[in-house]
């Protein structure tokens, strides 16, 4: 965790300077859907904050009791990022996601999980299906009322006492990450990624009906990972 109370005060500053900032995603945004080397090279740049890709893949999954019969959702996989980390450790891996191209990729690049082109927000599950639910930095492209949906339907395909667990943007608590955070939304992210560093996050998965078992910040409190666990 950061060292928030120190810094409180320049933070407040800080971010007062920050929230209103209009967004301004560049061209970057686009090629990093369009060309996977773009997207993969950068998210390896802001992972040497935490110690590299495989740490940073990992930060939301540590301690978790996944064994190869765990059922294990990588919810909005994209091209298979985490997914290629997950398969190390659980036989029945399934990737969901809503474009058709990162899906594409994958299949290619992790072909031993099955993989489901859906809406985070509506499922094509059974109720109590998985034992893990795992995203990664996806909750920030949601919008307030899709992000409280694709909550619950996390709630809902998980069984009772399952994990979920997920890495995402957070507001630093150390200011010096704060231009590195801010360049990094203004060139790749919308609205809705200012919007989930000011939210609570744990607060909404608690009011979901999960128990929060573990919120660890990294990389002067600009990413976070948590671990929840569904209430039975
Ligand atoms: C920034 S990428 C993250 C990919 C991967 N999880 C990672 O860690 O690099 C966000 C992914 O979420 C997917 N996505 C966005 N909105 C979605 C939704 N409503 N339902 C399912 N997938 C969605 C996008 O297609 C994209 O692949």
């Amino acid at each position: 965790m950061g060292n928030g109370a120190k810094n409180s005060s320049k933070l407040k500053t800080f971010n007062s300077k920050l929230s209103p900032l209009p967004f301004m995603a560049t061209i970057l945004r686009d090629w990093s859907y369009q060309y996977q080397w773009v997207y993969d090279s950068f998210t390896r740049l802001a992972a040497l904050s935490v110690g590299g890709e495989r740490r940073f893949r990992q930060l939301a999954l540590e301690g978790l009791p996944i064994a190869p019969e765990t059922t294990v959702l990588d919810l909005c996989c994209g091209s298979g990022q985490t997914t290629q980390f997950l398969v190390e450790r659980s036989q029945h891996v399934t990737g969901l996601d809503a474009s058709p191209l990162s899906l594409k990729r994958a299949r290619q690049n992790v072909p031993q999980a099955t993989y489901v082109e859906a809406f985070a927000e509506a499922m094509p599950f059974p109720d109590a299906h998985f034992d893990v639910v795992h995203t990664s930095v996806a909750l920030h492209e949601m919008e307030a009322q899709q992000l409280q949906q694709i909550l619950r339907e996390v709630h809902r395909v998980l069984r009772s006492d399952g994990y979920f667990a997920l890495v995402d943007f957070h507001k630093p608590t150390n200011p010096v990450f704060v231009p590195g955070l801010t360049l990094f939304l203004l060139l790749f992210e919308t609205e809705t990624a200012w919007a989930l560093i000011n939210a609570d996050l744990a607060a909404q998965l608690e009011a979901t009906g999960f128990e929060l078992m573990k919120q660890t910040l990294h990389a002067g409190g600009s990413l976070q990972a948590i671990q929840a666990q569904k209430r039975p």
